[in-house]
Parts: C-alpha cells; sequence; structure tokens
C-alpha cells in the first residue's frame, strides 16, 4: 500500500501546478522542454496514484545528480531495431524516464503491427513508479510487462549484504467497462519508508521486515536502517529481484549482479537497465472478448466471499486508480517539511514555487 507522507499537517496542491512547478526545475536544470514535460508527468502521476515516495519529492535528489555531473540533464536517448518486434535504446545516462517512455512507444508502435514488441534499455537511470509504464500501455490499448533493476538494497536468500535492488516488477492489461489491471510491486516485504515512519513514532517494526547491520533479524527501526530490507516471500522475492536483473541488467548491456550506483553516490553514473513489452490483446480473439473476459476476471475477483475482517476487495491497482481520482480533485498532499525542500529547489534556478490549494 502507497504511504501517506506523515501525520503532520497536508498542503494541497493541485496536480497541474505541481507539473507546472515541475517542469521549471527541470528546464532551469538544463533539462529540454519535451523531456522535462516527460518527467514531470511521470513524477505527479506518482503523486497522484498515492506513490508518494516515487513522485515529485524526488526532485532534490535527481538535481543533485545533475549537479554532481552524474546524471545527464541534457542527453537524448536513442533507438536502435533489432527485429521488426525488438529494440534497444541506449539512454546516454539520461533521465530513466525520458529513455522508458522511448522505450515503450517503440514496443507499442512493434505490438500494433506484429502483435508484441520488446525493448531494452541500457545506460538510463532510475524512472520512479513503474506503474506509468504500464499506464502509456493501457491508454495506447496495450498489455505489458514493465521490468527495471536497482542499485543494491536486499541481500540475496541467505545473505546479508545488499546485492540485489528493490527492483519492482510492473504488468498490466486493460479492462472493459472494469478498471484494468496493474500489478506494480517492489520484492520486498515492506517499502523502507515503512521503516522510517515506524522509527518517528517510536514504534517496533515485523521481525521479517529487514536485517541488522550483523546480519540479524531485528523489531527495532534504527537498527534496520543500518542493515537490510528482506524480500518478500523468503527465497521467491529474492528470486523476482534477481531476475529483475537477468532481463534488465543481464540481457539489455547495462549494469547488473550489484553494480547499479546507488543514488547517493556521486562518483559514478547509475548505470540501470529496464526491459519493456507491449502485448497486443486481440491476439487470439476479437478486442470485445478480450475486454469482456477482463471484466469477467476482476467482477470475479472483487465479488468473491471475503475473509474474515475484510469490507472490500480490490483488483490489483485499483486503490491506486481510486486515489488518483481523490487527488486530482482535491490536490495532492504534501507536509510542510517537502513543500520547503522543494521550494528550495526553485529558488536555486528561479523558477516557479509550488502553488498550495487555499483551504
Ligand atoms: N524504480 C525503482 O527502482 C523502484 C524501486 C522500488 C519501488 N518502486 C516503486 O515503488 C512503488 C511501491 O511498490 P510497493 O511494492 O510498495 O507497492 P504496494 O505494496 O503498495 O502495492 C503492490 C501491488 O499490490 C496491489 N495492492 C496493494 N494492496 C492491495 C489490496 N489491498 N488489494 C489488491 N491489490 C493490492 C497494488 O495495486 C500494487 O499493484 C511501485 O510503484 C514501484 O514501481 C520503484
Amino acid at each position: 500500500m502507497a504511504e501517506e507522507p506523515s501525520d503532520a499537517q497536508k498542503y494541497y496542491v493541485r496536480p497541474e501546478d505541481a507539473e507546472g512547478y515541475a517542469k521549471g526545475i527541470l528546464q532551469g536544470n538544463g533539462v529540454p522542454l519535451g523531456n522535462a514535460d516527460i518527467v514531470a508527468k511521470c513524477l505527479v502521476a506518482a503523486d497522484l496514484r498515492g506513490v508518494d515516495t516515487h513522485g515529485v519529492n524526488r526532485i532534490p535528489s535527481y538535481m543533485a545528480r545533475i549537479r554532481q555531473g552524474v546524471l545527464d540533464a541534457r542527453a537524448q536517448p536513442t533507438l536502435h531495431e533489432v527485429t521488426p518486434v525488438v529494440a534497444q535504446v541506449d539512454a546516454h545516462n539520461a533521465f530513466g524516464f525520458v529513455a522508458a517512455h522511448m522505450g515503450m512507444a517503440k514496443a507499442v508502435e512493434m505490438a500494433k503491427i506484429y502483435g508484441i514488441g520488446m525493448v531494452g534499455v541500457k545506460h538510463s537511470n532510475h524512472f520512479g513508479m513503474s506503474a506509468w509504464l504500464v499506464q502509456q500501455a493501457i491508454d495506447a490499448g496495450m498489455m505489458s510487462l514493465v521490468f527495471t533493476n536497482s542499485s543494491p538494497a536486499l541481500p540475496v536468500w541467505g545473505g546479508k549484504e545488499k546485492l540485489m535492488g528493490v527492483s519492482p516488477i510492473a504488468c498490466g492489461a486493460p479492462g472493459g467497462k472494469e478498471k484494468p489491471f496493474i500489478l506494480d510491486m517492489a520484492p520486498s516485504v515492506a517499502a523502507r519508508g515503512k521503516i522510517y515512519k515506524a522509527k518517528r513514532r517510536g514504534e517496533k517494526i515485523p521481525a521479517d521486515w529487514a536485517l541488522d547491520a550483523e546480519g540479524r533479524q531485528t523489531d527495532d527501526p534504527a537498527a534496520a536502517l543500518e542493515g537490510v530490507m528482506l524480500p518478500m516471500g523468503g527465497p521467491k522475492g529474492s528470486a523476482l529481484s534477481i531476475m529483475m536483473d537477468v532481463f534488465s541488467g543481464v540481457l539489455s548491456g547495462s549494469a547488473f549482479a550489484g553494480h547499479v550506483t546507488n543514488p547517493y553516490d556521486p562518483s559514478k553514473p547509475a548505470d540501470v537497465g529496464h526491459f519493456l513489452v507491449a502485448i497486443k490483446p486481440d491476439l487470439f480473439m476479437s478486442l470485445e472478448d478480450f475486454k469482456g473476459r477482463m471484466d469477467y476476471l476482476s467482477q470475479r475477483c472483487v465479488g468473491c466471499e471475503k475473509m474474515a475482517g475484510v469490507d472490500r476487495i480490490y483488483f490489483p491497482g485499483e486503490i491506486e486508480q481510486l486515489t488518483e481520482e481523490t487527488r486530482r480533485r482535491d490536490g495532492i498532499p504534501y507536509v510542510e517539511a517537502e513543500i520547503n525542500a522543494l521550494n528550495d529547489e526553485a529558488e536555486r534556478v528561479g523558477s516557479a514555487k509550488l502553488k498550495v490549494v487555499e483551504q
């Protein structure tokens, strides 16, 4: 589940204002207009869906990497057609959002003609919330697989050192009358943000979330933050994060096996890899039949008998889509410290600050 930023008072910003703010900062840091537009839209998409850990709040850390010279604000990814259904994008160290957006657009173009399109992306950067790529495919009427690798944060099962990334696995399929299927999940038991929250509140954490620096299970959030996150489902979550590395790192030609650079390491580019597939849903039946079957699946899932204590069953992606409806109406909530940090970035480059909605 996506997290609220904190218990502090919320200040609401209209999504179009958050987008304008982000675009201004990006352009102020040298990102060309078209690319700034893509990055700003993706960040706001995360905030709208309630994935607050991957939204506009990431701007200060991304801008720091531009200033450190390890993320190239001006770079333009290039695309190479390998076969009629396979392409490779070289991001040239541009924003991951820009390179992956180009990759998914190409995958969709190929899938429209041939039924499937597959793109490997190399020498890229963090692309935030994977669901925006799934949504890009859904907007074009396509099913998709969206994989990425990321910097070491998880041990492999049985290990204690950070080796694999908390690399999300995502996929989606359009619905008919019902909402689309959007799975977007990191392979850790819990998001690191939940550990920060427990520490702030002086609470303990479940012992299966993390190991301390000595490789022991811990219920102390401070000790957990010194150690490593644990994969969900033990060896299965560990295997999923290795799977993200096989397809996004080994196959693409990007860094892999623990060599993607940590976002806080200013010594070199991140060299993240992605793997994107678009699939035409009406390959084996009419589009109408496919959508009818998706709707039936969704209705069967959300309409099934509930376990004790459960009021409502959601289809994957549904909670985030409901959050988006609310936030489009009421604005996106941020806390004061976040607004201040974001406005400091605007001041650096003389771009417009965040406009908070009068309550
Ligand atoms: N780019 C990167 O390197 C990177 C790394 C880590 C995480 N992320 C992003 O962080 C985000 C958070 O990941 P997460 O694993 O914490 O997500 P999560 O646990 O909130 O959700 C995982 C999936 O489960 C579904 N879900 C959650 N609760 C549900 C419920 N009650 N009923 C039905 N379905 C439900 C969600 O719709 C989602 O598809 C993702 O958007 C991911 O892409 C990105």
